[in-house]
């Protein structure tokens, strides 16, 4: 982050501290609760942002090396990893092109070459088709090179491998992370490994989780057992990096650097910065550590979130502290997945046909106009 931001943005949360304020938007606003519980919306979601938009399929750590291959679900698609010999990461339809059945089973390893599971077609990790048992007879003028596995784009940044899971999109990964690209390069996450984490279905829609990371008004209620007593209440900042969010969630101890030199303010010591990767990537940054939370929006009442604690290779023999970390950073976050499971099931109840969000909630507004925007018609 540029130190005239990381300035300013403390500087901003200290002075509504002081003037006993909030970061406020000019007007309150209301979502409908069909978008949290429409199948005819999930499934416009998911061909128009999450079949569409880049997905992390992995951390860089979980293929470091040349045939490391991973497996993933995105927009409902099975998806193959690879790294090829010559270190690069591609992406491809996990799907026999003979007759579709899905080629890996596993959910990672290292291998160089795919054998389908029902007549033996076998791919390279680069997605040419090698070999066809019988194919003289059987496919005697069969033009292998229009029989590769169906490519996906794929990129790797900031310490990430980020996939598109239709293919012949045309993706343009560097303007679309342009507004965020440097403070995300910042973080160092290549440079980190999965020190922990753990893997959950949840019964709530992917739009209630993200919104529960990026605001400070529940902190003091529905946290008041885990960290809620560490935050001052309701205070927090957002600004919009193009589609994507930095939110910065201010720590009670940040009103001590009044009394320090500007040249010591450090930001990640007295707040969390919660950055969304629009769509389904959170990363939430802590003092020595970074959370990855990836969502999973299966359908419109369930996401699989994966929580990682991301810390640094150098550190990741303190196995003791991470674990610690982890805890409480999946403590703290199922008080929210609870509650985003009560909100889900209250839905259809028909107590509300909105929700309301608060003028110090405008970051929740803000994220759904971005969806509305990559779905509308
Ligand atoms: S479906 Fe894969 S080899 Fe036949
Ligand atoms: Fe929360």
């Amino acid at each position: 982050m540029e130190r005239e931001t990381e300035i300013g943005l403390i500087e901003e949360l200290l002075g509504l501290r002081e003037a006993k304020s909030h970061y406020l938007d000019d007007e309150i606003e209301f979502n409908s609760v069909d978008q949290y519980q429409s199948e005819v919306i999930f499934q416009r979601e998911r061909d128009q942002m999450f079949a569409r938009l880049p997905a992390v399929a992995a951390h860089v750590s979980e293929l470091p090396n040349t045939g490391d291959f991973v497996k993933r679900e995105i927009a409902g698609r099975s998806i193959l990893v690879t790294r090829d010999a010559h270190g690069e990461v591609r992406a491809f339809l996990n799907i026999c092109r003979h007759r579709g059945t899905q080629l890996v089973d596993d959910e990672s390893g290292c291998k160089h070459r795919f054998t389908c599971p029902y007549h033996a077609w076998s791919y390279a990790n680069t997605g040419e088709l090698v070999s066809v048992p019988h194919m003289d007879t059987g496919f005697p003028d069969l033009d292998k090179a229009q029989y590769s596995l169906k490519s996906l784009q794929c990129e790797e940044r900031f310490g990430f491998i980020w996939v598109i899971a239709t293919p012949d999109v045309g993706f343009d990964f560097d303007t679309y992370y342009a507004p965020i690209a440097a403070e995300a390069e910042g973080l160092d996450l290549a440079n980190m490994a999965i020190a922990h984490e753990e893997k959950k279905v949840h019964n709530s829609n992917w739009k209630i989780l993200v919104e529960g990371g990026i605001e400070s008004y529940h902190f003091k209620v529905a946290h008041r057992k885990t960290i809620g007593p560490y935050f001052e209440d309701n205070l927090s900042s957002y600004q919009m990096l193009g589609d994507h969010m930095r939110s910065v969630l201010m720590r009670s101890s940040m009103h001590v650097l009044r009394d320090q030199p500007t040249d010591q303010w450090r930001l990640r010591d007295h707040a969390n910065i919660i950055y969304t990767f629009f769509p389904t990537t959170q990363l939430l940054v802590q003092k020595d550590h970074v959370v990855w939370i990836n969502s999973r929006p299966v359908s419109a009442g369930q996401t699989e979130l994966r929580l990682a604690t991301l810390a640094p290779k150098s550190r990741l023999g303190e196995e003791a502290y991470w674990e610690k970390n982890h805890q409480i950073t999946s403590t703290t976050l199922n008080e929210d997945f609870v509650i985003g499971e009560s909100i889900q099931n209250g839905f259809a109840s028909g107590a509300n046909d909105v929700i309301t969000f608060g003028r110090f909630e405008g970051a929740l507004p803000e994220f759904n106009r971005t969806i509305k925007r990559h779905t509308a018609a």
